[in-house]
């Protein structure tokens, strides 16, 4: 023997089958959907095809094809009427996504509702949590109670998952806390601790219309140079409470996906984010690239350590799944 042949477990697709290390499945994915306070919208958004802004009262169909897929988890992600400095629509029990989630509570129990608990989509200046005058910028301590009550607002309207993405200190601690104190010790906290300021979140801020008036989320979000950093944050929202840890965006940032999968045993969530789905989206639509591109950049994120992919392609991947296409 001169050399080893690794073409023997390649020889054919049943022998590939065999020895495939990762695959995808239905459980994996989590389906982000856009719900907006003014009635009778189905809305495309202009900078993520397919992807649409919805209101209530079209929402049952949008969750029964979401169901009928085979999806077993959504996050919903509002636009309400009205903005404010305190972002009051956040926490208000009859807010936007509190009803699109008691409303799927009522259609589909069994479908896993998980609610952002962030103030960005609810602020009028955009940003994730409070201003402070004289700094000019968010004021952490200040922002933590709202968030509280963001999270607990939620919880009563019925989510199964709190996810917390505004990424201010101590978030997971004082979440956790006030949870416990109304009840709800056994709703699990799905952290978005590992959250980069990331230019790939552009049309999500078109869909979700949180675009910052002003500055941008760098003294709260990550800097993408950074790696030992998302261990910093791994460790304090472990030691917080976390019980599955986000990381975001996915595909530019496999390596850290890679890092949290081999520093903790928690389930990890990759965020295949906005600008991730747009760009692919458009090369596949455009024909330059071929549509398994979509099942091989969820697989990369696998293969790096991912549990679960939030991702806008949840329905095509369903659609390949049945094909056997995974
Ligand atoms: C904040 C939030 C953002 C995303 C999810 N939650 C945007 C931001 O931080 O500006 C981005 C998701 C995406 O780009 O798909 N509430």
């Amino acid at each position: 023997m001169k050399f080893d042949r690794h073409r023997r477990l390649r020889s054919s697709q049943f022998m590939r089958d065999i020895v495939r290390e990762n695959s995808l499945s239905k459980n994996d994915l989590i389906y982000p959907i856009f719900v907006v306070e003014e009635p009778d919208i189905k809305k495309e958004v202009p900078s993520m095809k397919g992807v649409f802004q919805i209101s209530l009262n079209r929402l049952e169909e949008e969750i029964h094809e979401v169901v009928k897929l085979g999806i077993k988890s959504v996050i919903f992600f509002g636009v309400p009427n009205e903005k404010d400095a305190l972002g009051t629509g956040a926490y208000d029990e009859n807010g936007i996504v509190q009803e699109a989630c008691k409303l799927s509570k009522k259609l589909y129990p069994e479908l896993l509702v998980i609610l952002d608990t962030c103030m960005c989509e609810y602020t009028d200046h955009g940003h994730c949590g409070v201003i402070n005058e004289e700094t000019q910028d968010v004021d952490n301590d200040k922002s933590l109670p709202l968030l509280v009550k963001t999270a607990v607002s939620q919880a009563k309207a019925g989510a199964d998952i709190i996810a917390p993405s505004n990424m201010m200190d101590g978030f997971v601690a004082e979440i956790r806390k006030g949870l416990d104190e109304n009840g709800f010790e056994h709703i699990p906290i799905m952290s978005y601790g590992i959250k980069y300021a990331s230019k790939f979140y552009g049309p999500f801020r078109d869909a979700a219309e949180s675009t910052p008036s002003f500055g941008d989320r760098r003294t709260y979000q990550m800097d993408p140079a950074n790696r030992r950093d998302a261990l910093r944050e791994l460790e304090s929202d472990e030691r917080e409470g976390a019980d599955m840890m986000i990381v975001k965006p996915a595909l530019s940032y496999l390596d850290i996906i890679r890092d949290v999968r081999n520093s903790s045993n928690l389930p990890i969530v990759a965020y295949n984010v906005s600008g991730e789905y747009s760009m692919t989206r458009n090369a596949v639509d455009q024909g330059l690239l071929d549509e398994e591109v979509i099942m091989e950049q969820m697989l990369s994120m696998k293969r790096a350590g991912a549990d679960l992919i939030i991702t806008y392609f949840a329905k095509d991947l369903c659609k390949m799944i049945d094909k056997g296409e995974n």
